[in-house]
């Protein structure tokens, strides 16, 4: 456990205002920031910091906590890694001893393993044993120095070629597993995972090889294989390549499906193309681009599937602002195919004439419709206003109506009478919808972590104040344990929280938001931002401490409907007697 010293320490050197506005774009609103929630996709903020208690929480997801859950949270970190992190943003040496530290070890280890096997891949395709390979990369027209600069390789058509060479190098077949190089096998046995493929190493942006890809060159089994997700890999939070696309000096990052088409891209000299590892978009990976360049250019393959997936994409980064342009590769499968067909300078122009993200689906909406029918002009305009419609910015709004009158030879302002008739209809939808929402999110993640809570709620919404005077109020503790013990509380998920900070309070140790996350689980401690963040302009009373004890016990003696039923004379008349005292004891 970490000394109460360093934890406080840690707590005054990252301010979580600081800590959340390096990730999140918050605004001051009073005395708290709000923002849009990184943990969930939504138009409007209801991600709030609080400066007061260093915590947040937002009412969208029910996300909440301290700085250390925030760093947990969005980097995907254990609470030792998240606190190790803080600590070195801070400039604070880590007190060494005490605590487990075997996963961050294993990391190190996995990290060390895949640093060896693209080194032993990449000997293995410039050796006899890849001249096949090295062919393939040629014939595809990669020169030897972008092979060298990706550090692309050959895994040997062996089961244990990997294997061999990484025990030679002292590691154990647990950490090859771990690092997804080996695979163990129903017997217990471990092989290769990688065979007969051509390799491309994933770096991370500071530059750690974290996984790799494989393609099969011909042959059975499916074209690529990725690795899975490992201690140091997680395929929806990597890009390909943006360790050296991160400093290109264009202020663009194209976004390419492929491997090959980012290779193909960087020997072009377009060293800003990026891809997502085998899977579509995510939103953590467009917010990670969006860290990096002020615009992207969707660059995805012609085929149908491309621009499913570029759909798809424009509204990911339409979610985040960051602005789309979109490459339509033309006469070519993809950016590789099209480099090589016609050339990098070809490319440049394609690139230069990419149009933005509504000029792509204008376009897609365009060829929808006959446009020489009357019938498919008036079903196209139908369609347009309710795209227009969408878009919030007037301007931008005019501009494309404007375009798209004078091209389709109709005049513009019935087209805008319409446009404004439905933005109108939709505000008053929207309004109804939002309050409909509003419910539905009041019980949302509540209900979720404390299922006990809908059927006792007036016990429950009593814990939870409790707790946050409690928090806010240490020194009622004393008044307050005298009265309440954790067993008397009504909901399970409650009285966890509430038995840690009893105890800690029990041993006069802190009970701080960022010492609690030591104790506290993630859901535990969204909750506890919860309260605070229901409490956040309220000042509580020891009265009204007392007044929750008393609504807490009287909830917990009283019994159900059906045990009522249950019980015989004598039982029964003890039980109303002790309700009758309880409820006069209560009016005084
Ligand atoms: N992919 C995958 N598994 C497959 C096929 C594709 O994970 N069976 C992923 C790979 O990351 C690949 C990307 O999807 O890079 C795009 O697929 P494709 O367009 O087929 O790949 P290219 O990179 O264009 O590969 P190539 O030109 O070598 O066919
Ligand atoms: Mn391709």
């Amino acid at each position: 456990m970490l000394s109460e010293s360093f934890i406080s320490e840690l707590k005054a050197r990252n301010d979580i205002e600081e800590v959340i506005s390096s990730y999140v774009n918050v605004k001051r609103r009073g005395r708290n920031l709000v923002g849009l929630c990184p943990f969930h996709s939504e138009k409007t903020p209801s991600f709030t910091v609080y400066p007061d208690s260093q915590s947040f929480y937002c009412f969208g997801c029910g996300a909440g906590g301290d700085v250390v859950t925030f760093v947990k949270k969005i980097e995907n970190l254990d609470y030792i890694e998240a606190v190790k992190s803080l600590a070195q943003r801070a400039g604070l040496a880590m007190p060494e001893d005490g605590y487990d530290d075997s996963y961050a070890k294993l990391k190190t280890r996995v990290l060390e393993i895949n640093r060896e096997t693209a080194r032993f891949y990449h000997q293995c395709l410039i050796s006899p044993v890849g001249k096949k390979a090295l062919e393939y990369l040629r014939g595809r027209g990669l020169s030897d120095n972008t092979i060298r600069r990706f550090g692309l390789g050959f895994a040997p058509e062996s089961w244990d070629a990997v294997i061999k060479h990484l025990r030679g190098k002292g590691f154990t077949f647990d950490e090859m597993a771990a690092a997804a190089v080996a695979v163990k096998s129903a017997r217990g046995s471990y092989y290769d995972q990688f065979r007969g493929r051509v390799i491309f190493p994933i770096i991370d942006i500071r530059g750690n090889v974290i996984a790799f890809g494989g393609r099969l060159m011909d042959g059975q089994g499916p074209k690529y294989l990725n690795s899975p997700d490992t201690p140091v890999f997680k395929k929806s939070r990597n890009l390909f390549a943006l360790n050296y696309a991160k400093s290109s000096k264009e202020s663009a990052l194209i976004l390419a499906e492929g491997y090959m088409d980012v290779v193909a891209l960087h020997q072009a000299g377009f060293t800003n193309a990026v891809a997502t590892l085998g899977t579509a978009l995510t939103a953590e990976q467009a917010r990670m681009i969006s860290q990096y360049a002020a615009e992207v250019v969707i660059a995805y393959d012609s085929d149908g599937a491309g621009q499913k997936a570029t759909n798809r994409a424009i509204n990911i980064f339409g979610e985040i602002g960051l602005p789309v342009r979109v490459l339509k590769v033309q006469d070519a499968k993809d950016p590789d195919e099209f480099i090589k067909k016609f050339g990098a300078t070809r490319f440049k122009m394609l690139l230069e004439g990419a149009g933005s993200a509504m000029e792509f689906e204008i376009a897609k909406l365009r060829a929808k419709y006959d446009l020489d029918s009357p019938d498919g002009k008036v079903g196209f305009l139908k369609e347009f206003a309710g795209f227009m419609a969408g878009i919030r910015n007037p301007i931008e709004r005019d501009v494309y109506v404007t375009k798209t009158a004078q091209e389709l030879g109709v005049a513009k302002d019935p087209l805008l009478v319409q446009i404004n008739y439905i933005i109108r209809q939709r505000a008053k939808s929207d309004e109804k919808k939002k309050a409909r929402d509003l419910s539905v999110f009041a019980s949302g993640p509540n209900e979720r972590r404390d299922p006990q809570r809908m059927s006792n709620l007036k016990e429950a919404l009593a814990e939870e104040r409790l707790i946050g005077i409690l928090l806010k109020n240490p020194d009622y503790h004393g008044d307050i344990l005298g009265k309440i013990r954790p067993e008397d509380f009504v909901t399970d998920f409650n009285r966890e929280i509430f038995s840690v900070i009893s105890d800690r309070l029990g041993q006069n140790r802190s009970v701080e938001l960022i010492a609690l996350s030591e104790q506290l689980s993630e859901e535990q401690m969204a909750k506890v931002a919860q309260v605070l963040a229901d409490s956040a302009s309220t000042r509580a009373t020891r009265k009204e401490a007392m007044d929750y004890v008393e609504t807490i016990l009287a909830g917990k003696n009283r019994k159900s409907a059906a045990e009522v039923q249950q019980m015989d004379r004598e039982a029964l008349k003890d039980y109303v007697a002790q309700m009758a005292k309880r409820k006069k004891e209560n009016i005084r």
